[in-house]
């Protein structure tokens, strides 16, 4: 019996030793202690022994007990351990990785300009307006006295869906419907999509975006369009900087101008920017003609006006140095985030 209980003891401590999961661990305890055990296997036979040797093997079969127990113990913390830190160790989580980027948008350059331009006619009392991107011949053209038979209105210049609705080709549709609805004083600037038949290449687009300008009031004349117009430029590029009045013509107004800036890139010396000419042509103005007021029910000899129309695009590629348009409408981000 000393040998049984002296191998069973070798034998569980080996196993125990070798247990390597809490599952294995309870089996193990339940081989050598559990009550079809073993351990009690070996003191059912206590009957067969000599009286003066039971006292002696009952308390060898004690010690071996205790020192399974003991060892029962021991493992179970280590094995929980080993077990925690394999857990930790699957459910892997690396604080210190960096995080996924979220991209932040921005601004597109465009917009960059046209909401300074917004601002600084807001900063003089002017109103935004809209209009509609599909108009009829009459708020696109006749309205704003071009007449049926007018160049302007060539269907190979212009988009029409069918003789009375078409894209419209100039945010000066705009003025027509503000007039219509408002009464002067009158002061709104229109920014908005127009479309021409034109093909894209690297200064035209067959959708484009103008902003459009308009005062309707007593003796409005030329004059205050000078310093409108002056104004916005110094509040876009400092004071330093000029404008200057070309004669030209729109049907729309009378007289009609051109403006051009004196270049913000070289202050007039001449550079890339400006092609070394010192001035930059800007945009399309003039006093309202009276029949367009006519058209919208305004006296003109009570009322006068001025009006101008300025491209969007144009202006964001001069201010930024972009040389090809359709940057702007490609949505490269590389290109972009860089403003
Ligand atoms: N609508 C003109 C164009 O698209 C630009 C323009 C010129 C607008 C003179 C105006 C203006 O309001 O007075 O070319």
């Amino acid at each position: 019996m000393r040998e049984k209980l002296e191998s069973l003891k070798v034998s569980a401590e080996e196993a125990l030793s070798r247990a390597s999961d809490s599952r294995e661990l309870e089996s193990l305890r339940v081989r050598y202690l559990g009550k079809k055990g073993e351990l009690t296997a070996i003191l059912k036979q206590m009957g067969s022994l000599a009286p003066e040797e039971r006292p002696v093997m009952g308390a060898l079969a004690n010690d071996v007990r205790n020192r399974i127990e003991e060892m029962l113990g021991k493992r179970s913390v280590e094995i929980e351990a080993l077990e925690l830190e394999k857990k930790l160790q699957d459910e892997d989580l690396d604080i210190t990785l960096p995080s996924k980027r979220k991209v932040l948008g921005h601004k597109h350059p465009m917009n960059i300009l046209q909401d300074e331009i917004v601002e600084i006619f807001r900063s003089m009392g002017f109103v935004v307006a809209e209009g509609p991107e599909i108009e009829t011949p009459y708020y696109n053209f006749t309205a704003l006295n071009t007449p049926e038979g007018h160049p302007a209105r060539d269907v190979q210049d212009t988009f029409y869906f069918s003789d009375d609705l078409l894209l419209r080709t100039q945010t000066s549709s705009v003025q027509i419907r503000a007039m219509e609805n408002m009464s002067p004083p009158i002061r709104l600037i229109a920014p908005g999509r127009v479309y021409r038949k034109d093909d894209v290449d690297a200064t035209h687009s067959p959708m484009f975006h103008q902003i459009e300008g308009l005062v309707v009031d007593k003796n409005i004349t030329m004059g205050d369009l000078k310093g409108t117009l002056d104004t916005l430029f110094k509040e876009l590029y400092g004071k330093d900087i000029k404008t200057r009045f070309r004669p030209h013509h729109f049907p729309f107004t009378e007289p009609s101008a051109e403006m051009d800036l004196s270049c913000f890139a070289c202050r007039g010396q001449g550079c890339r920017v400006c092609k070394g000419e010192g001035w930059i042509e800007m945009l399309g103005c003039g006093v309202v003609h009276p029949r367009v007021l006519e058209y919208c029910n305004i006296d003109p000899t009570v009322y006068t006006g001025f009006a101008f129309g300025l491209g969007t695009e144009r202006m964001t590629m001069l201010r930024y140095e972009i040389e090809d348009m359709r940057l702007l409408f490609e949505n490269d981000m590389r290109f972009l985030s860089q403003f």
